[in-house]
């Protein structure tokens, strides 16, 4: 397979970078820069084994500009082009791919089936609202059947993967009532390789707190679209928080128990989670054990724990923001869209 990178300087193309070159299906990877064109990979990116360059065949081992990726794409064809483009900016520069190449975006431009509701959220017009209709909303486990068919694969974000993947089916059994009050702390890799003040060493180190709380940040809305799909009921408070680490995430949810569950059989919150992700290799449920950002640091699971607090449960989740919150699903969507093995070519231990 043929798979291009665009954006692939910034984090979440690095990573894709890494697990395609990791991949026994992608023979031939494109990476494509809008502000590097013509680097050798290791002058983008150091830290990459000069191995590499044996899977970018097409490119001589070198990044190439967008418009050098579309006339590639033209002829012998890209199967999949992953966006790792800034929101906006990605739906414009993925147009022309379209038709021939099946899109991973990771942006935030395919979540919204609404372009108004997109619009309201990034404070932005949509720049391809008549693209919306194609778009599959890419969480892995749980929109499965139609990412196998979908032509674009809008990848949700890091909070929403982590937030919704214990959540939905507790909901869709129905034992979730009420408001959600989802809790969240994130590393500084989630905000992307941007100069700003509030992300140097300087400012973040030694230093913690909730930003966007409530219903203020952009994935507020993605979450609650979700929830409401599968129990129009529920309602979303979220609140994340920015801790002095390099890439990880957690979420700490408490939801109001709709219904009494048994504590184990039938019925119960382990069952309900166990049968719908069964067999389903990147999620691993720990009970009552709390999981960690370490558990899952480079891998591209999502661990989930739970304990039940009198008519409250509480839930837990952490994922690695730039693997399963990001391009290890796109690669994961990638094998599922392509009838490949589900994990081909995706890390499954937390590293040291
Ligand atoms: N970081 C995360 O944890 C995470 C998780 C889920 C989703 N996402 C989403 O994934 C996308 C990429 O995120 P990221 O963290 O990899 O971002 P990033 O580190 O800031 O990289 C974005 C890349 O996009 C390219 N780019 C092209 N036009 C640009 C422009 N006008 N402004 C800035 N960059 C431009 C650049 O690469 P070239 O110059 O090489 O083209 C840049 O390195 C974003 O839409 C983000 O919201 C990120």
């Amino acid at each position: 397979m043929r798979a291009a990178v665009l954006g692939v300087t910034g984090y979440t193309g690095l990573v894709l970078l890494r697990l395609l070159a990791e991949h026994p299906q992608v023979d031939d990877i494109v990476p494509v820069s809008s502000s590097q064109p013509g680097s050798p990979v290791d002058a983008i990116d150091f830290g990459l084994s000069p191995a590499i360059a044996s899977k970018l065949r097409s490119t001589g081992g070198k990044t190439i500009a967008v418009d050098e990726a579309a006339r590639l794409a033209a002829k012998p064809g890209i199967d999949v082009v992953f966006s790792a483009l800034p929101h906006v900016k990605s739906a414009v520069v993925c147009a022309p791919f379209l038709g021939r190449s099946v899109v991973i975006d990771l942006s935030a431009d395919f979540r919204f089936a609404d372009a108004a509701v997109f619009a309201a959220v990034y404070g932005q017009a949509h720049p391809r609202p008549e693209l919306l209709r194609q778009a599959v909303y890419g969480l892995a486990e749980w929109h499965t059947e139609r990412i196998r068919e979908a032509d674009i694969i809008a990848n949700p974000g890091c909070y929403p993967t982590a937030t919704l993947l214990p959540l939905l089916p507790l909901a869709r059994a129905g034992l979730v009532d009420g408001t959600v009050v989802a809790n969240a702390i994130s590393g500084i890799s989630g905000a992307g390789k941007k100069e700003r003040v509030d992300l140097l060493y300087s400012e973040r180190t030694e230093n913690a707190g909730a930003y966007n709380p409530g219903r203020s940040h952009r994935h507020a809305p993605e979450i609650e679209g979700e929830l409401k799909a599968v129990r129009a009921s529920l309602s979303l408070l979220f609140t994340p928080h920015l801790a002095p680490l390099k890439r990880g995430m957690c979420v700490s949810t408490v939801v109001r128990l709709a219904k009494d569950p048994p504590a184990e059989g039938a019925g119960s919150v382990a069952a309900i989670l166990s049968e719908a992700y069964r067999g389903r290799p990147f999620i691993r449920l720990t009970g009552p054990r709390v999981p960690q950002t370490r558990d899952v640091w480079g891998s591209n699971r999502c661990d989930i724990g739970w304990q039940r607090e009198g008519d409250h449960l509480l839930v837990f989740s952490a994922i690695d923001n730039l693997v399963k919150g990001a391009s290890g699903q796109a690669v994961q969507n990638m094998n599922i869209r392509f009838g490949l093995d589900e994990a081909a070519g995706l890390p499954q231990h937390g590293e040291l």
